[in-house]
């Protein structure tokens, strides 16, 4: 474990925005677990869901976590990664901070974005399982928690950074 800082949260929380707002700010690397496997693999997150399915997805998906776990810089797990077991254990002991987000805010940011394949369909009641599924794994393994709701992005970045 390397990473200064690792953000958890749900779909639309802003872990990409504001992890890439707060490495700016330190200068130092960003990465971001889905645009890296989208990067390997030349498909997106909702092309390997539908080629390969959600349990392909989510071996990759730890695998890559454990790689970027060990380096340095500032990295944003996708919201489902916290599902797996082995991932929270390599979270044990790591700053983690949990980007909280509330089911309306959380649809207002995601929209209708077919990128997202788990909440296609209906957004607002997929999110209410998912947050609700969820929060006790984030809640888990996250060392911090920041409440985003109604903030901008750098507002928030701000108030992750004052945690650190
Ligand atoms: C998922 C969240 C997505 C992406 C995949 C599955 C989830 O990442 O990893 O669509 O299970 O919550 P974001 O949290 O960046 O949307």
């Amino acid at each position: 474990m390397t990473a200064r800082l690792v953000l958890v949260g749900a779909p639309g929380s802003g872990k990409s925005t504001v992890g890439a707002l707060l490495a700016q700010r330190w200068g130092e690397p960003f990465a971001d677990v889905d645009a890296v496997i989208e990067a390997r693999t030349h498909k997106s997150v909702a092309e390997i869901f539908a080629d390969d399915g959600e349990p392909a997805f989510r071996a990759l998906e730890e695998a890559t976590t454990a790689e970027l776990l060990d380096e340095p810089g500032v990295l944003a797990l996708g919201g489902g990664a916290v599902l797996s077991e082995a991932t929270r254990g390599a979270l044990h002991g790591a700053p983690v901070v949990w980007l909280k987000v509330s089911v309306a805010h959380a649809a207002g940011r995601v929209g209708l974005n077919e990128a997202r394949p788990l909440l296609l369909g209906n957004v607002r009641g997929r999110l209410v399982k998912l947050l609700a599924e969820r929060a006790p794994l984030y809640a888990e393994v996250a060392t911090a928690t920041v409440d985003t709701d109604g903030l901008p992005a750098a507002e928030v970045a701000d108030r992750v950074a004052a945690l650190m």
